[in-house]
């Protein structure tokens, strides 16, 4: 980055540091929880810390309607709307295999690390009966149509936005989504311990992750967008920053490092960062998120387009 920085132009204000903080503190906001000690670690609309089940997916209530149309959109789907689908778009070539592996990009060595438990033995089926044990829903991909199980509700709009994601994915590369049986579960914290299940790894999919745990790693739901904390969908959002990020001459910046989110998740390191909030010595400034200020206020202050007015 500072590399690119200096070959566009040395003296001229770079948004690429503030960007790069702001997405730092987007990463971080993923993780958010409330600040809340009394009641255990508790977010806006529950705590996505616990491991799933949380509630039982709440059935619709199709009661005002007429049969037909009740059993119409029972059909449909219940959960997710899912209006219509182009016949055409539907239609499409079979997976296909060739070539592909070959031209794999240098990131696909995280997905073989990630999937390394299960390099040998192949997954079973038992095995993934097993991981829906703890699944809040299960996603099914065969000939490029997505099929979906809900278990559990997952907070807020995880479920849907995960979903959407994948049905991107399917639009986007057509006959290119081979076959897959994925369990999911949407809480933060992982839970499938390495030195426990040694001998019978559980391949369960979730947002984080570590290396003492098998639960597979994917991609932030949020980068879609995230309504409830007025997060954009990442195409509208980056453009956002980029603009904020101009707002204020590089030289008029503040010299120092920001990280404004909410330290109290249970995370160690997030207590030790407190202790750096030395503008002086450390040229730090860390800054608490309180989140349910915060919701009451529509989200106005953590706009992450206002917060880069630091080099
Ligand atoms: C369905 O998809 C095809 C191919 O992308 C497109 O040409 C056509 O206009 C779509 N039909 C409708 C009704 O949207
Ligand atoms: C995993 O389980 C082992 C054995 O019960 C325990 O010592 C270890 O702390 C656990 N690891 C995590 C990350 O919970
Ligand atoms: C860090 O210092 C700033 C400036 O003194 C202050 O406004 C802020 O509340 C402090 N942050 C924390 C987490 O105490």
């Amino acid at each position: 980055m500072v590399a690119l920085s200096r070959l566009s132009a040395p003296r001229s204000p770079s948004y690429l540091l503030p960007s790069l903080l702001a997405l730092a503190l987007f990463t971080l906001l993923f993780l958010y929880k409330v600040d809340d000690f009394v009641t255990s670690t508790k977010t806006m609309a529950g705590h996505n810390l616990e491991p799933t089940p949380w509630h039982i997916f709440p059935a619709k209530s199709f009661d005002d309607e007429t049969r037909q149309s009740r059993a119409y959109k029972i059909i449909q789907c219940s959960y997710l709307s899912c209006p219509y689908f182009n016949r055409s778009i539907m239609k499409r070539p079979r997976f296909q295999t060739n070539k592909l592996a070959a031209q794999c990009p240098e990131f696909f060595s995280h997905i073989h690390r990630d999937l390394a438990p299960w390099v040998k033995s192949g997954i079973t089926e038992n095995q993934v009966m097993e991981a829906k044990n703890f699944a809040a829903f299960r996603i099914v991909i065969f000939q490029g149509r997505l099929y979906l199980d809900p278990y559990y509700a997952c907070f807020q709009s995880r479920m849907m936005v995960t979903i959407w994601g994948f049905i991107q994915l399917l639009r986007k590369y057509p006959g290119m989504v081979p076959d897959v049986d994925l369990m999911f579960d949407c809480m933060d914290k992982p839970i499938l311990n390495r030195t426990e299940r040694q001998s019978n790894p559980v391949p369960l999919f979730r947002y984080c992750t570590t290396r003492e745990h098998f639960d597979i790693p994917f991609p932030d739901w949020s980068f879609w967008g995230w309504s409830e904390i007025n997060i954009k969908p990442w195409s509208e959002e980056f453009p956002d920053i980029k603009k904020g990020s101009q707002a204020k001459r590089w030289a008029a910046k503040q010299p120092r490092a920001f990280w404004k989110g909410n330290p109290d998740v249970v995370s160690p390191v997030r207590l030790e960062l407190l202790q750096c909030n030395d503008s002086r010595k450390w040229g730090a400034q860390i800054m608490r998120q309180d989140w349910v200020q915060e919701a009451r206020e529509g989200f106005e202050a953590s706009k992450l387009s206002n917060q880069c007015t630091y080099r």
